[in-house]
């Protein structure tokens, strides 16, 4: 089996991922629900997570991190925690469902003003608009730094310019590039970095969280236990208890803090150098075949993922062709990018999308390179 569906999930995991799950199952307590042995280790183990991936996204303090279950769960959080009724919110026809749902909802439910900056047909942005689209509410932009459709990146240099210079917040979904692109958020201007543990970072699925620039005020999207504080009928103010209602995913969470090891010791420029090889070999590879369609532009730095169409067949079933003559996995559909597939006038093929990871081979890529070439030719 050769499996290119990175960018939905990471299915080979560094070893020590699985054993620090192993291991935390047996001896982790409740994080900040007791004061014996098992309930400190699992605070320290928390913690020192933090640690890393504040060093890892450059926030400027650990206790700023906080964890969720998902990236969707993140961006839910800092939308909702952010966003009222009388703002104004600029995001882009990029998005995936776990933006736009949210932002969709609060524009029906509390009249939030929403405008995106619209893809063209070949799926780019204009940077410009950014700008004409700032109105004296906007309170916040809200993108991702990577189309989980077509691998482009934003220029997230340039938007957390005109963010900062409007006095704008910055929202990033990091889903597709954290652990596989090295992300600055001091340097890059961004406020709220969310991510997930189980692509990228090549953590366990269940994992993920936010990082927020310090003032940023988030009020919390549910509220709850916390373990400190329990006479006040009101969340803890303090991060990150005040967004961690309820027990953490203790487990999960030893499971990530080793996998953010693994990438500190291979180091995530390597990491990127050996991805960015695969997916342009395998873009180079597929674009010389007659009857390909590859969307996304690939002369920029891109994420690890190329998306394809073979003639006018069905991405669905090319998918089930490539899975069950040639066993390999990719994610085929729309994606949840309903945006961009309507820009790139996919909506009703949905696209092929094969995505790399730090343990796919080039014998593996030449193999699905061969496969979209035999497919290509019966269709
Ligand atoms: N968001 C994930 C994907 O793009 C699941 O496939």
């Amino acid at each position: 089996m050769i499996y290119l569906d990175n960018a939905a999930t990471t299915l080979i995991k560094p070893p020590t991922v699985g054993q620090a799950i192993l291991q935390a199952l047996g001896t982790l307590g409740n994080t900040a629900r007791g004061a014996h042995g098992y309930s400190i280790r699992a605070a320290d183990t928390v913690y020192e997570t933090r640690v890393k991936l504040a060093d890892l996204f450059h926030c400027q303090r650990p206790d700023h991190v906080v964890f969720t279950t998902n990236a969707t769960q993140a961006l839910n959080t800092a939308i909702y925690g952010v966003l009222s009724k009388g703002d104004h919110v600029i995001s882009t026809d990029w998005e995936h469902n776990s933006v736009l749902r949210p932002l969709y909802r609060l524009q029906n439910e509390q009249g939030v003003e929403v405008d995106f900056v619209p893809a063209d047909k070949d799926g780019n942005l204009d940077y410009s608009d950014f700008e004409r689209l700032i109105k004296k509410n906007t309170k916040a932009i809200v993108c991702t730094h990577a189309s989980n459709l077509t691998g482009n990146m934003t220029d997230l240099r340039r938007i957390g310019e005109i963010a900062r210079k409007n006095n704008i917040l910055l929202i990033v979904d990091a889903a597709q590039t954290a652990g596989t692109k090295h992300i600055d958020m001091q340097d890059l201007g961004i406020d709220v970095l969310c991510f997930t543990g189980h692509k990228g970072l090549m953590g366990p699925q269940g994992t993920g969280g936010m990082c927020i620039k310090e003032g940023v005020e988030i009020r919390p999207f549910i509220v709850g236990g916390t373990g400190v504080q329990t006479y006040s009928p009101t969340q803890p103010d303090r991060l990150p208890a005040r967004l961690e209602a309820g027990t953490l995913n203790g487990h999960g969470i030893a499971g990530l803090s080793a996998a953010v090891d693994f990438i500190n010791e291979i180091g995530t420029d390597c990491i990127e150098k050996k991805e960015t090889a695969l997916t342009q070999r395998f873009y180079h590879g597929v674009k010389a075949i007659d009857r390909v369609t590859v969307y996304g532009d690939f002369s920029r730095e891109h994420a690890q993922i190329v998306t394809l169409n073979i003639g006018d067949l069905d991405s669905g079933e090319a998918a089930d062709i490539l899975f069950d003559e040639y066993g390999i996995a990719v994610r085929a559909g729309a994606h949840c990018a309903p945006r961009l597939h309507s820009a790139l006038g996919t909506k009703e093929q949905g696209a092929v999308r094969f995505s790399f990871s730090y343990f796919n081979t080039e014998e593996e890529i030449d193999k699905a390179i061969c496969a979209v070439n035999r497919i290509a030719k019966d269709v």
